[in-house]
């Protein structure tokens, strides 16, 4: 098992210096990217690993709000993705303010599943889970993250593929500008009613919430398997 540290691991160049080269590549294939959004974080430079390395789960978060131009940063790195035929299913809905609190009560009604979990949680466990999901750490933004309804089985795989993609995009340029996030499924239970209130059309579907928002806590990165997860043949 390794344990990782940021500044353990690097590749030589900046997450947003790969982000930006992405973007200056495909303004060069004269797609129309706003200006306004272009990446620039004043963050001193990270390799892309060392902001894999350093980004976490974050479950606690300061009340300080999130500058609306950070998250358009994180929605530019989030765009920049791949995705079957350049399809880019996934859309967006950022709750902040009335709908960020509209969103917490939502949640509080999900929490009665998680007694179909306490097996596996564990009833000590149980407290800290409950206060986890009614307040999601006080994180001052929630993004819905959605794809396209379709019974089309290989678009559905895309379409999940492609948005963990961007997810994982956006919660790595989260991590290189300070900001902290934790991607949820949990909200699985009660997505109708948030896209409900969100008012996501009919023919997308959520398939994940992030909280995000400034860290108020410094976790350990949980354990992770390298010598097992690859087959090599010759
Ligand atoms: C698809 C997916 C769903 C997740 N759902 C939840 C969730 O519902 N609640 C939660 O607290 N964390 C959730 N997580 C976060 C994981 O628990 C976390 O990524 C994992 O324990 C590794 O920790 P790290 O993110 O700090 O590296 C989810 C992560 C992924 C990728």
């Amino acid at each position: 098992m390794l344990r990782l540290r940021s500044g353990e691991l690097s590749v030589g160049f900046s997450y947003m210096d790969f982000l930006s080269r992405a973007l200056a590549d495909v303004m060069g294939r004269n797609i129309c990217v706003e200006h306004s959004t272009l990446l620039s974080t004043g963050v001193g430079a990270m390799s892309v690993v060392d902001v894999m390395a350093r980004r976490h789960s974050i479950r606690a978060y300061s009340s300080e709000p999130v500058p609306l131009e950070l998250i358009e940063k994180l929605m530019t790195a989030a765009s920049l993705a791949p995705s079957a035929f350049n399809n880019q299913p996934w859309r967006y809905y950022i709750a902040t303010g009335e709908s960020r609190r509209k969103l917490g009560e939502i949640m509080v009604q999900g929490t009665h599943f998680l007694e179909d979990y306490l097996h596996v949680i564990g009833h000590e466990m149980n407290e800290w889970v409950l206060k986890w999901y009614s307040e999601l750490g006080q994180a001052p933004v929630v993004i819905a993250c959605t794809l396209p309804v379709t019974d089309d089985e290989l678009q559905n795989l895309n379409g999940y593929l492609a948005t963990g993609s961007s997810i994982q995009n956006m919660l790595l340029a989260a991590t290189e500008i300070g900001l902290g996030s934790c991607y949820l499924t949990f909200s699985y239970w009660v997505s109708d009613e948030i896209a409900k209130m969100l008012e996501v059309p009919e023919d997308r579907t959520i398939v994940a919430l992030i909280a995000l928002g400034y860290p108020e806590e410094d976790p350990v990165a949980p354990p992770r398997e390298v010598q097992s997860i690859a087959v090599y043949r010759d």
